[in-house]
């Protein structure tokens, strides 16, 4: 039988050019004191931080930033964005960036509402009831994290890079303009787009009471989205299409819609979290680089049936063929897509990383015990696809 499900997606969203004029609007229904949240000065470089803070002066609000977060952010800034709020008062939490800018502001919107620690969050120490408002102006396709309630915070004392989802920390409105994307850099478009394909795959790649036709069209058609735009966004940076394509599949990729069936855990994900936590990479990178060891490492008599429809719906393979080489082949032109039409790096050795910390990283991505997913994955197992990727 099918999962049952809960759909609940509570973000509004202002799509396209020229909708950042109710921003000012939007924030002022939640509150008069803003925290701006931002990364390290690429929304300078672009502008959009002078029309940001030209709406909340508009508006008649008042301002305080929390600049310079970090990519994979920090929980140091998580911190620091919480006592801003505390100490100011601060009524409503704005996030200009990518999903780390997005992912700190969250976890600093719950601290704000909060005695102990922040980082309880991300361990799970603790769960926040409460959080402040947030409001979101998404400048890199990637993430989704503008359009889901989860955010993912790095310890770079304990070597924790821990993700969490909590329902009040889902941003109220978000802001989403596709011409805001065309300044991002072709290592970062590429990057981006592997971790959109990454959440596709996370939902895709699963058993039958997991999914259904019509959500399986949905994940096959965005999959097909990110390889027929994401080249075209590299080469083009200013391609509205392309860019607009790429924006709006990183939010439904993972705003709980596609994957409102699954139970089991994600694969890959676990794997980079630890990967960025011991060498502190692109998330994006690290995703291309395990997806598809990690395809070959699954595939057998159980999965191949999937990977047999992925080939044929996404790659357009001949179905008639015996169902290991389909399986195999979309694999292979997976592979493909991200190191060759991509360009991204496609081992572990050429970012410098070697088999030093790989059973302990293993053991971490597994809870000590197992990670759960399309194929239950046990410590040896994943240290096995570390070494796929060397
Ligand atoms: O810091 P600035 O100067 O803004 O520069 C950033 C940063 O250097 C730059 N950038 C962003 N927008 C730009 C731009 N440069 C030029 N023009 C623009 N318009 O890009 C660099 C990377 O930014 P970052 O925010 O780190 O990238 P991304 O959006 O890929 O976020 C990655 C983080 O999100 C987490 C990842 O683990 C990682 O920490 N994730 C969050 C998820 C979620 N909330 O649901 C799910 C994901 O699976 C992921 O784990
Ligand atoms: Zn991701």
């Amino acid at each position: 039988m099918m999962n049952p499900f809960v759909y609940d997606i509570p973000t509004k969203v202002y799509f396209g050019p020229g909708k950042l004029e109710h921003l000012g609007t939007e924030l002022a229904a939640l509150g008069k004191r803003v925290l701006l949240c931002y990364g390290g000065g690429s929304i300078k470089r672009s502008g959009l931080y002078d029309r940001v803070v030209a709406q909340i002066q508009g508006a008649g609000l008042e301002l305080w930033e929390l600049p310079g977060i970090d990519p994979n952010p920090r929980v140091t800034s998580v911190r620091q964005g919480a006592q801003l709020c505390k100490e100011h008062g601060i009524d409503v939490v704005l996030a200009v960036g990518g999903g780390s800018v997005l992912d700190c502001a969250k976890f600093a919107a719950a601290g704000a509402c909060y005695d102990g620690d922040p980082w309880d969050f991300s361990t799970g120490a603790a769960t926040p009831q409460r959080a402040l408002p947030l409001v979101t102006v998404l400048t890199l396709a990637a993430t989704g994290s503008e359009m889901d309630n989860g955010g993912v915070i790095t310890n770079l004392e304990t070597k924790e890079k821990l993700g969490r989802g909590y329902p009040c920390m889902q941003p109220k409105v978000s802001f989403l303009d596709p011409t805001e994307t065309f300044t991002v850099s072709r290592y970062q478009t590429a990057c981006g787009s592997a971790d959109i394909l990454s959440h596709l795959f996370e939902i895709y790649f699963v058993t039958g009471d997991e999914s259904m036709y019509m959500l399986d069209c949905f994940k096959e058609g965005m999959i097909k989205t990110v390889m027929k735009y994401a080249p075209i966004a590299l080469e083009q940076p200013d391609n509205y299409e392309a860019r607009a394509n790429l924006m709006w599949t990183s939010s439904w990729a993972i705003n709980g819609f596609a994957g409102a069936m699954q139970r089991s855990g994600w694969s890959c994900h676990p794997m980079e979290h630890e990967l960025s936590a011991f060498y502190d990479i692109t998330h994006g990178l690290g995703l291309a680089i395990l997806t598809p060891r990690w395809m070959r490492y699954i595939l057998d008599e159980d999965t191949q049936g999937r990977f047999y429809q992925y080939g044929v719906n996404v790659f357009g393979l001949d179905p008639a063929l015996p169902p290991r080489e389909v399986a195999e082949r979309s694999i292979d032109l997976t592979e493909q897509f991200l190191f060759q039409t991509l360009g991204l790096q496609s081992t572990l050795t050429d970012l410098g990383i070697d088999s030093e910390n790989f059973e302990v990283m293993a053991r971490k991505a597994c809870g000590g015990k197992i990670l759960p997913g399309f194929k239950h994955l046990t410590p040896q197992d994943v240290e096995h696809i570390f070494e796929m990727c060397l």
